[in-house]
């Protein structure tokens, strides 16, 4: 009964790699990967609010641990892509990947269940900031269909450029 009830929340497998829904549990093993792969960090009241407020949104990737995680809130905001609207948008606030398990579509298979949730929640665009050196991401993010729409200035705390990228939902190529 109990792999019954785990299935449920297995929304892809990618090869041994389960996305599935994140959970209060999974916290501190997210926390830990965001710790050593980005410097931008968040609090465990928002990692919670996470879990209770954004479920659709907040996946996992995980074989024996975790091994990678997305995390985006539902906001309102205006339109990317028509002029002076504003709409529902997913913000995909983080992504990470450990090291060792970097390109084998864990990322790309993230974010696209992250934006089911976000369609699923009504969301008419998916959003993002991305450092202008991140060209890794970048990639990724022009394969999945984003568009840079705009450049921050001096946007992350320590000085560097960001670009925001945005996708239609309601319009996809
Ligand atoms: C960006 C990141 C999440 C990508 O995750 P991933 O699981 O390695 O990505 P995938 O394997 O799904 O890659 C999908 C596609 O993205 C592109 N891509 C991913 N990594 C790339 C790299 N190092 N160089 C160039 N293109 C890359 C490729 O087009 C790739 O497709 P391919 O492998 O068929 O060529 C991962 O590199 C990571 O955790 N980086 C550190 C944290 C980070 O920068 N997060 C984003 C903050 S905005």
């Amino acid at each position: 009964m109990e792999i019954e009830k785990s299935n449920y929340d297995i929304v892809e497998m990618v090869n041994e790699f389960k996305i599935r829904k994140g959970k209060f549990k999974d916290i501190p093993e997210v926390i830990e990967i965001n710790m050593k792969t980005l410097p931008e960090h968040y609090s465990d009241d928002f990692y919670e609010d996470m879990v209770k407020n954004s479920p659709e949104t907040f996946l996992v990737a995980e074989n024996n641990d975790i091994v990678g995680y997305i995390i985006c809130r539902i906001e309102h905001g205006f339109s990317s892509f028509k002029k002076l609207k504003i709409v529902k948008k997913g913000h995909i606030v983080s992504v990470a990947i450990k090291e060792k398990h970097r390109r084998k579509g864990i990322g790309k298979a993230l974010i696209n269940n992250a934006v089911q949730g976000m369609m699923m929640r009504n969301c008419a665009e998916a959003f993002l900031e991305v450092r202008i050196s991140n060209v890794m991401a970048i990639d990724l993010y022009k394969v999945l269909g984003f568009e840079i729409k705009s450049r921050m200035e001096r946007y992350y705390n320590d000085g560097e450029i960001a670009y925001s990228m945005s996708l239609n939902l309601e319009e996809p190529k």
